[in-house]
């Protein structure tokens, strides 16, 4: 059950009940993420999954076309369309028009997502990243946002991450609608064993691209030669994706919030595994791992928190 009407996420008012009903098509493929996970990753990715590693093909095309965000193209916010043309994405982008199959991608928790998801048994790829590295990514892209309103941001990382545990829904945030990370994962995790969800940790990604690449071919049903899949992995290589413009030109929260993608953009930004160590503070670690305890205490869901 959903009760609210709209969820409030960077100053955006996302219309739940409109996503939730939105018409899916049963070859649409969803990529899901909690924010900050490496959903910027399997955007770029899944695209030349499907199109047998032709870059060409989509060099010239924003990442927010290629791969559009459910709850903004479908939400009416008059914001939004503006800003789907600083994005490069045609105003009247529809994806009702989009050609099949369709990859959309969405930070929602899946209370939150279309009905039909289930009911036509859409491919969902779902992204998990360990939440240490998720809180301090999810603190950098808040701080940018501040920074480049000329407020304040929060004080110190510590003071983010009471926020990050409680899933605070300060505007600027990145959190959506108060989900907490383990609500969102948890929530994928208990299905991984469906045949229509692919359960993905970029930890594993970071450790062996081309076996990830490899899976997700796979689920997709998509045959390749393992010279697409290097030159896949190549273009995908955090390097790769570092220095291409049109990755970094992607989402529109951070257009909404005038973040400038070419100043360390937050979505290619350090794309390491354990740099949560550089932030959290001794004190900072013990409330986390006993908060951590309790929320995967009845999973047996195993994050790596290092390498
Ligand atoms: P960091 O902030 O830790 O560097 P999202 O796309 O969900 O917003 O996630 C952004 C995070 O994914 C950032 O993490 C970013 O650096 C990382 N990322 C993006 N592309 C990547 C790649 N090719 N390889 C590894 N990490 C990547």
């Amino acid at each position: 059950m959903v009760d609210a009407e709209t969820i409030a996420n960077c100053g955006f008012d996302l219309q739940v009940n409109k996503i939730r009903r939105f018409q899916v098509r049963s070859d649409d493929i969803f990529i899901v993420t909690y924010p900050k996970s490496g959903t910027t990753w399997m955007k770029e990715l899944v695209p030349l999954v499907i199109n047998g590693g032709d870059i060409d093909s989509i060099k010239d095309t924003p990442p927010d076309a290629r791969v559009p965000h459910l709850e903004f193209t479908v939400s009416d916010d008059p914001l939004l369309k503006h800003l789907q043309a600083t994005l490069g994405v045609n105003e009247d982008f529809d994806l009702n028009k989009m050609v099949s199959p369709r990859t959309i991608v969405s930070h929602l928790e899946a209370k939150y997502l279309p009905q039909q998801i289930e009911e036509k048994k859409c491919k969902v790829i779902y992204v998990s990243r360990n939440p240490k590295d998720v809180a301090v990514s999810c603190f950098h892209f808040v701080q940018a946002v501040t920074s480049s309103r000329s407020s304040p941001g929060y004080e110190s990382f510590s003071a983010f991450l009471l926020d990050f545990i409680s899933a605070k829904n300060d505007a600027q945030c990145v959190i959506y609608g108060g989900s907490l990370w383990k609500d969102h994962v948890l929530h994928w995790w208990s299905r991984r064993h469906d045949s229509n969800v692919l359960f993905m940790f970029y930890e594993d990604m970071k450790q062996d691209l081309i076996g990830n690449i490899r899976k997700v071919a796979e689920f997709l049903e998509v045959k390749l030669d393992d010279n697409v899949v290097d030159k896949i992995a190549d273009h995908c290589s955090f390097d790769s994706m570092k220095k291409n413009p049109m990755a970094l030109k992607s989402d529109y929260c951070s257009q909404r919030l005038k973040v400038n993608p070419t100043q360390d953009s937050p979505f290619v930004r350090k794309g390491k595994v354990g740099g949560w160590k550089n932030y959290f503070t001794v004190a900072d670690n013990e409330l986390f791992d006993s908060l951590y305890k309790v929320w995967i205490k009845d999973s047996d869901l195993k994050m790596q928190f290092d390498l």
